[in-house]
């Protein structure tokens, strides 16, 4: 062929090329999920099989969506499809899956071909897309789900799966989410923990391999590992610049988070359901739903996330998010399971001196034939104690009434303690290894709510509670067991298989919560887990608050309730103040104060000083805990990094806002802070008062003069707020003057 032909038939060639390549764009489906700052892309390919194309800030021209495509060039290895939006197994993908199931008969493989989508706007701010696709060869399909808060740039994520075939599929392994980022660094803040250490931030380097995040521990699953995350691109997080991702996946049970660099160097994250001894059994045409990637994205630091992710949080997840909360007296450490009726009743004379909303009583009131003396007896039999509440509960409800205060209880209602009457009625009803010696945590065992009987006895112990006493203002919901030797009998006798147990657990769990609420649907309730094992966003949707940790000393609880606030707004989160760590009681009730307050001490011991501050800290709490409650949260002064710590809430007009300011390193006595706290938040044109409050009687503050300035100084010089080894912790209001 001569040079001439062989240039005519390459640009043939090239033109046909063209031809077909737009042709077969066009015949491909492309899918963005945008929010006002961030969108994903999705673009199905020659095969008809769904990717990721593009994760970033949005393409403004439509158009160009296509032309992404072909500016990748990515060699498909021998793994498969790394970029595959929901990668199964047993086909042609080798690297790690989302969905692996077992068809009923028995074939392990799984196709999953794209076969329509839809976009429902539900309202100006809010959309669910949902993309069908369904295996070529077997009745299995899949239904990705993407809700989307625009302006809060916030996605919730799931996958419903269904099948038509004849009998039970398996599945294996059935993630929420399977995201795709071609990015290069990315950078992973895990949250690890323990009993007392919940919520302990680790930032890595994602490197080549997968990092998991999981829990296996059934119940209190957030106790080692948490399922939420910070994932930030290029560089390490920064609270405001860079771009960030912070998530949760919003299960109340057994998770695991899969970050993969493949070997493009680019990061594949699988987010579910934690498969490990979870094979689920789904009957043909029932849905299986899984919960929910939840995530907001940020172009400008993880402050800007959080404070997404608190307005979603108040506004679209937890109970309640835009009322009140009650603040509190707890008994628990002021008197453990050591108490009769009328000690508690002399204790609702101190909540109404101090000036708190409730009485809470804790642990140790129930139980007749095994008292609740300590625990290791007691928990199942949810009756009053006679000897120690005579007159039962209604009595306490009434006298507490009396002082002015309302009254709330604590229970353990998923948890047996063997030397209980109900587990004597009952032992079927306890999660065990019939032919294993028992494990204890804390002395007691889990009830089993895949069934649907212990799901009534569950119910019915909230419900009692509340048809007893109809003025039962609030209920903390404990839960301080894992599940050990997890076995079912109900499963067992239903032919059911155990492995559905971690799964229909939660599910059981769930219905019980919905029951609740259905009945009861705004009374309060605190989410509690032997401290802060559990917390996760599916929770919060029955619950009002939770209790973040055991670990009350306030020091810690600055870090704690830092790296709580990177994905909880302040309203969620309940903080008491105990006798706990040698910091004067101001630096306790400050510490408290950025929360829901409560107190749990003996307050009739407190003198006369100490007494005069707290009533006046409540009564400045109810002042400004609107803005703690509603307003927008910004982290200052990072206590891991620096001499202090220093957070600030706005209200929603910037004519108000409170700085808490805490000295947390005192190796070094420092004279007083060296520079001063840059605000953020605030209007810059208008002027503010800068004023000291939570004074100690007799103590006047150190900062002199009338201190007004404009929002301009206080975000860009800011404010020395004199913090010292004699100030360690100093509040400031900061007030619109004219
Ligand atoms: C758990 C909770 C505590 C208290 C005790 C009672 O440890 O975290 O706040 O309620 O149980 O036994």
């Amino acid at each position: 062929m001569k040079k001439g032909q062989l240039r005519y038939l390459n640009r043939i060639m090239f033109f046909c090329g063209c031809m077909l390549a737009i042709a077969d764009v066009s015949a491909q489906a492309i899918i963005p999920i945008a929010t006002e700052n961030n969108m994903l892309l999705m673009q199905t390919d020659d095969n008809n099989r769904l990717r990721t194309v593009y994760f970033g800030k949005p393409l403004e021209n439509e158009r160009e969506y296509k032309a992404v495509v072909s500016n990748y060039n990515y060699d498909e290895s021998n793994a498969g499809i790394y970029n595959s939006a929901y990668t199964p197994a047993g086909t042609w993908n080798l690297s790690e899956p989302a969905i692996q199931v077992k068809h009923a008969d028995g074939n392990p493989s799984l196709e999953l071909k794209y076969a329509s989508h839809k976009k429902e706007q539900i309202d100006a701010n809010t959309s669910v897309t949902s993309i069908l696709l369904k295996d070529p060869v077997y009745p299995f399909e899949v239904t990705l789900f993407y809700k989307v808060w625009k302006k809060e740039n916030v996605i919730e994520q799931w996958t419903e799966i269904k099948h038509k075939e004849k009998k039970p599929v398996l599945l294996q392994k059935y993630a929420s989410a399977n995201l795709y980022f071609a990015n290069k660094n990315f950078y992973l803040t895990s949250f690890q923990g323990e009993y007392l250490k919940e919520m302990q931030p680790v930032e890595t380097r994602l490197l080549q391999g997968i990092r998991t995040v999981d829990s296996k521990l059934g119940t209190r699953a957030m106790l080692l590992q948490t399922p939420n995350f910070i994932l930030s691109f290029g560089k390490p997080a920064s609270e405001n610049e860079g771009t960030v991702m912070l998530g949760q996946l919003a299960w109340s049970s057994n998770f695991k988070l899969d970050f993969e660099i493949d070997s493009h160097k680019n990061l594949r994250l699988i987010a579910g359901i934690n498969p490990f001894a979870s094979e689920y059994s789904l009957a043909p045409n029932e849905t299986f739903k899984t919960p929910s990637l939840i995530y907001a994205l940020s172009n400008n630091g993880t402050g800007e996330a959080s404070r997404n992710l608190h307005n979603w949080v108040r506004k679209h997840r937890i109970l309640d998010g835009q009322g009140e909360r009650l603040t509190l007296l707890n008994n628990w450490e002021a008197t453990y399971f050591d108490f009769d009726e009328n000690k508690i009743a002399d204790l609702f004379k101190d909540a109404k001196d101090l000036g708190v909303d409730m009485f809470l009583l804790d642990d140790g009131w129930f139980g007749n034939k095994y008292p609740r003396n300590n625990d290791d007896a007691g928990l199942g039999d949810w009756q009053e104690n006679k000897k120690k509440l005579p007159s039962g509960l209604g009595y306490l409800v009434k006298e507490a009434k009396k002082e002015g205060v309302k009254f709330g209880i604590w229970i353990e209602p998923e948890m047996v303690n063997p030397r209980s009457e109900l587990y004597e009625k009952h032992p079927d009803w306890v999660i065990r290894q019939p032919e294993r010696p028992e494990i204890y945590y804390r002395n007691q065992l889990v009830l089993d709510l895949s069934n649907p009987e212990v799901q009534d006895f569950v119910f019915g112990i909230v419900d009692d509670l509340f048809v007893k006493n109809p003025e039962l203002a609030f209920i903390k919901w404990d839960c301080n067991a894992v599940i050990y030797n997890a076995y079912s009998a109900y499963l067992n006798k239903k032919g059911i298989p155990q492995s559905n147990l971690y799964v229909d657990y939660v599910q059981g769990l769930y219905k019980v919560l919905q029951r609740i609420r259905a009945k009861y649907p705004t009374v309060p309730m605190m989410l509690c887990s032997g401290g802060g094992g559990r917390g996760d966003y599916e929770f919060l949707k029955y619950f009002t608050e939770f209790w973040p940790s055991d670990n009350t000393e306030p020091l810690e609880r600055i870090f704690l309730q830092w790296d709580y606030s990177y994905f909880f707004p302040s309203i969620a989160t309940d903080n008491h103040v105990t006798d706990w760590g040698k910091q004067p009681l101001k630096f306790r009730v400050d510490v408290a104060s950025m929360g829901k307050l409560g107190f749990d001490i003996v307050a009739s011991k407190l003198d006369t000083n100490d007494k005069i501050f707290c009533k006046q800290a409540i009564s400045n709490y109810n002042s400004f805990k609107d803005i703690v409650w509603h307003g927008d949260m910004f982290r200052l002064v990072n206590p891991h990094e620096n001499d202090i710590a220093a957070l600030m809430y706005v209200n929603e007009n910037k004519s108000k806002a409170i700085v808490f300011n805490y000295l947390v390193n005192n190796r070094f006595s420092i004279t007083a802070t060296k520079q001063p706290v840059v605000l953020n938040g605030l209007d810059p044109k208008k002027k503010y008062a800068v004023k000291e409050i939570n004074l100690y009687p007799d103590i006047s503050s150190s900062l002199k003069g009338d201190n007004i300035f404009t929002g301009d100084f206080l975000m860009k010089v800011g404010f020395n707020p004199h913090v010292t080894l004699q100030r360690t912790s100093v509040v400031l209001e900061i007030s619109e003057v004219e």
